[in-house]
């Protein structure tokens, strides 16, 4: 049975509850509908992005709104805003939630049909639907230790470039590595290994940086691209290639990246310990210069 709110509830949630953006308004999240005809409820038609905010600045915002558009392209769905137009409307989310470090998400679904069918709906308006909520900074200590990962079979599509909202592959495997007891799941597609289930892959193998080149095969991460570019800028050395299972079990180190979790440093694989099992020093460095950059972009704003 759905649970009922009453207008206490409604009261005490709308004095703190966030702002979010649905169809062209501002609202209460618990005042947020969206039809159960909706292809994003019924198919997971859709797509979505998940943008931080630091010090009330949008994070590599172009980027984002270029892989946005990518994945729309790739599910055939219009692009319902110009650029300039995301740009507001994610400005004014931000201010409505008090700015500071945020995590946007931003989901764009096909939108509502008469009835449930496969194919494409003659006409669909695109539902438009964003939230904010605050990023939790990342634990020092807990950074400092390291996390531990699980390989599994890549049990997702072939355009996993897509960063579509169907995730059940990905739930699936994330929560195998919760049940594991390890931080996320390192997927191994053909041999190689690929990205994460919600993170992209970096090896430290010889003193250099590689990851996976761009491709059907993974989610090209925001934050990859910015490691990749933060550490040209310092001379460190770095490669575009595959991490076949040997290179990643001889890796002297190994990262996971994402925009929540940030840079990671991958302590133990399969319960067997990356290096010395400790996180690195080519990992505390570009920590660091990460770290840096977040600041600069507060200070800037
Ligand atoms: N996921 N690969 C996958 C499969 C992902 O889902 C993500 C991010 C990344 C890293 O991309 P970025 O650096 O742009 O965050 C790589 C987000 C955080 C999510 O699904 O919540």
């Amino acid at each position: 049975m759905a649970q009922q709110l009453s207008q206490h509830d409604k009261d005490n949630m709308n004095e703190h509850s966030p702002s979010v953006f649905l169809n062209g308004h501002f609202l209460a999240i618990e005042d947020a509908c969206v039809s159960v005809l909706d292809r994003g409820f019924l198919l997971g038609d859709g797509v979505y992005e998940v943008i931080p905010v630091f010090g009330g600045s949008l994070f590599r915002l172009d980027q984002h709104l270029q892989r946005l558009q990518h994945s729309l392209d790739g599910v055939r769905i219009a692009n319902p805003f110009e650029p300039q137009h995301w740009a507001n409307v994610l400005e004014e989310l931000v201010a409505r939630n008090g700015g500071g470090d945020l995590s946007v998400y931003l989901q764009v679904t096909r939108g509502v049909a008469a009835k449930r069918d496969h194919a494409f709906p003659s006409a669909c308006t695109p539902t438009v639907f964003l939230m904010a909520t605050p990023l939790a900074p990342i634990d020092d200590a807990s950074a400092e230790r390291g996390v531990s990962a699980v390989t599994r079979d890549d049990i997702r599509w072939q355009r996993c470039d897509i960063k579509a909202i169907t995730l059940l592959p990905n739930v699936l495997l994330r929560q195998e590595a919760v049940d594991a007891g390890a931080a996320e799941a390192i997927l191994i597609r053909d041999g190689e290994a690929t990205e994460g289930a919600a993170s992209n892959l970096f090896v430290v193998d010889q003193g250099v940086l590689i990851t996976p080149p761009k491709g059907p095969r993974l989610l090209p991460g925001i934050t990859r691209d910015l490691v990749l570019e933060l550490a040209q800028a310092n001379g460190l050395p770095t490669r575009e290639e595959g991490i076949s299972i040997a290179r990643l079990r001889d890796a002297e180190e190994v990262w996971l990246t994402s925009s929540t979790r940030e840079i990671l440093a991958v302590v133990s694989i399969d319960g067997e310990a990356v290096g010395d099992g400790r996180p690195g020093p080519l990992w505390a460095r570009m920590r660091g210069i990460y770290q840096e950059y977040k600041q600069q972009l507060r200070k800037h704003r």
